[in-house]
C-alpha cells in the first residue's frame, strides 16, 4: 500500500494463484493466437467492404474519405485497430497500407484466406459437433461451394492456368471437360487463350456454377463454354453436352472420390475411359501437401480429415492407383516454391 499527494491511495494485491494463472495463459501462446483469429476477420473485412480499393488507390486517404458509406464511429476504430496491427500506417491523420499490409491483401492472400475462413469457416467452426457425431459433414455441415469456387478461381489463375495451358500444349483438344470446376476458371482462361476452343464445366455445388457462368459472361467467353450441375463421380448422368470433349481435367476434386475407397477412384477412371473413347488427355491436379507445418499444410490436412475427402496423399501413393486404371500416366508437372503444392499428372488410355 502506498499514498501519493495527487489521489487515492493505491492498493495493489498479490496473489499467487491468480498470477500463475495469468502466467499460464500469457505463455501459451494464446494472446498471439487470438489476435492472429481477429487480424484474418478484419483482412477479410477490409476486401469485403470498399475500403480495401480506396487504400489501394492511394496513396494516402482522410478517414473521412476512406470511411464514406461506412459507419463512421465502427469504421474510426476499426482504421485505428489496423494501424495499431501494423497493416495500415497513419500521418497527418491520413492513413496508406504498410508493406506488410500490401502484402496480406494481395489477392493470393485474401483467396488463401477465403479459402480458409469463407469457404471451411462453416465447417471448422463446428469440429466438436463433427468429431462426436452430433452432426455429419455433408448434411448439417457444408462448406460454402461458392465462396469455394471464387477463392479457388483467384487462385487457378495465378499459379494452375499457365501448367494446364503447357500440359494441353500440342494435344489439339477441341473441347474440354472440367469436372469438377469450381468456380470456372480452368475452362473460361483456356477458352480466352484458345479463340477456337470450346469447353464445359461441371460442378455438384450450384453455388459454383453461379460463380463459373457469371465468371465466364465476365470475360465475354459465354458462348464458348457452359456449366453444368452434376456430379463428377457419376459419369453416366452427366448432361449429353459433356460427352463430347476430347480433352478432360479434374483439378483437386478426384481426391474426394478416396471417400468410397481406392477401388471407386479406379473404376470412375475405368467409366471415363469408356466414355471417352476420344479422349487426348485426362489431366488430374491433386494437392500434394507435406506434414511439416509449412505453407498451411496443417491447416489443409485438417479440412481433409473434417470433411473426409480421403486423406492428402503423395505422388508415390497416386501413381498405382492409376496404374490399376485403364490410364497410364505420360508425364507429371510439378512447380516447386509457386503457389499451392499441387502435382499434375498428364493421363492417357493405356
Ligand atoms: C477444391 S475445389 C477445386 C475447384 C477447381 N477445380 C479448382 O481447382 O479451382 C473442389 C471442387 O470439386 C467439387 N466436387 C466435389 N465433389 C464433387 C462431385 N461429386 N461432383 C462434382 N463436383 C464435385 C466441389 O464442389 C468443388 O468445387
Amino acid at each position: 500500500m502506498f499514498t501519493t499527494p495527487y489521489g487515492p491511495e493505491t492498493v495493489e494485491l498479490e496473489d499467487s494463484e491468480q498470477r500463475r494463472q495469468w502466467q499460464a495463459f500469457l505463455l501459451s501462446g494464446l494472446p498471439d493466437m487470438i489476435s492472429s483469429l481477429h487480424l484474418c476477420h478484419a483482412l477479410r473485412a477490409l476486401a469485403g467492404t470498399p475500403l480495401l480499393e480506396r487504400l489501394r488507390e492511394g496513396p494516402r486517404r482522410s478517414a473521412e474519405d476512406l470511411l464514406e458509406g461506412l459507419d463512421p464511429a465502427i469504421g474510426t476504430g476499426f482504421l485505428r485497430y489496423l494501424a495499431g496491427r501494423g497493416i495500415l500506417e497513419t500521418r497527418g491523420g491520413e492513413f496508406f497500407l504498410t508493406r506488410s499490409g500490401e502484402f496480406a491483401t494481395t489477392d493470393v492472400s485474401l483467396a488463401r484466406l477465403g479459402v480458409y475462413l469463407g469457404a471451411y469457416g462453416p465447417v471448422t467452426s463446428r469440429i466438436a459437433d463433427l468429431l462426436t457425431g452430433r452432426s455429419v459433414y455433408g448434411t448439417d455441415v457444408v462448406r460454402d461451394g461458392a465462396q469455394l469456387g471464387e477463392h479457388c478461381a483467384t487462385l487457378f489463375t495465378i499459379f494452375h492456368t499457365p501448367t494446364v495451358a503447357e500440359a494441353m500444349r500440342g494435344r489439339g483438344v477441341r473441347r474440354l471437360l472440367d469436372i469438377g470446376c469450381g468456380g470456372g476458371q480452368l475452362v473460361v482462361d483456356a477458352c480466352r487463350l484458345d479463340p477456337s476452343l470450346r469447353g464445359i464445366g461441371l460442378d455438384i455445388d450450384a453455388g459454383a456454377i453461379e460463380v463459373a457462368r457469371d465468371l465466364a459472361r465476365r470475360h465475354g467467353v459465354a458462348d464458348r463454354v457452359d456449366f453444368v450441375v452434376a456430379d463428377a463421380f457419376s459419369p453416366r448422368d452427366w448432361p449429353e453436352a459433356c460427352l463430347d470433349a476430347d480433352g478432360l481435367c479434374v483439378m483437386s476434386a478426384l481426391h474426394e472420390h478416396f471417400r468410397g475407397g481406392e477401388d471407386a477412384v479406379v473404376t470412375l477412371l475405368d467409366e471415363i475411359a469408356t466414355l471417352f473413347p476420344e479422349q487426348k488427355i485426362l489431366l488430374v491436379g491433386e494437392p500434394e501437401i507435406r506434414y511439416d507445418g509449412r505453407e498451411n499444410d496443417d491447416d489443409f490436412f485438417l479440412i481433409h480429415v473434417l470433411t473426409g475427402q480421403g486423406l492428402p496423399r503423395q505422388r508415390s501413393s497416386w501413381l498405382p492407383v492409376f496404374e490399376k486404371s485403364a490410364f497410364r500416366c505420360r508425364r507429371l508437372f510439378t512447380r516447386p516454391g509457386a503457389g499451392p503444392r499441387m502435382c499434375f499428372y498428364d493421363l492417357v488410355p493405356k
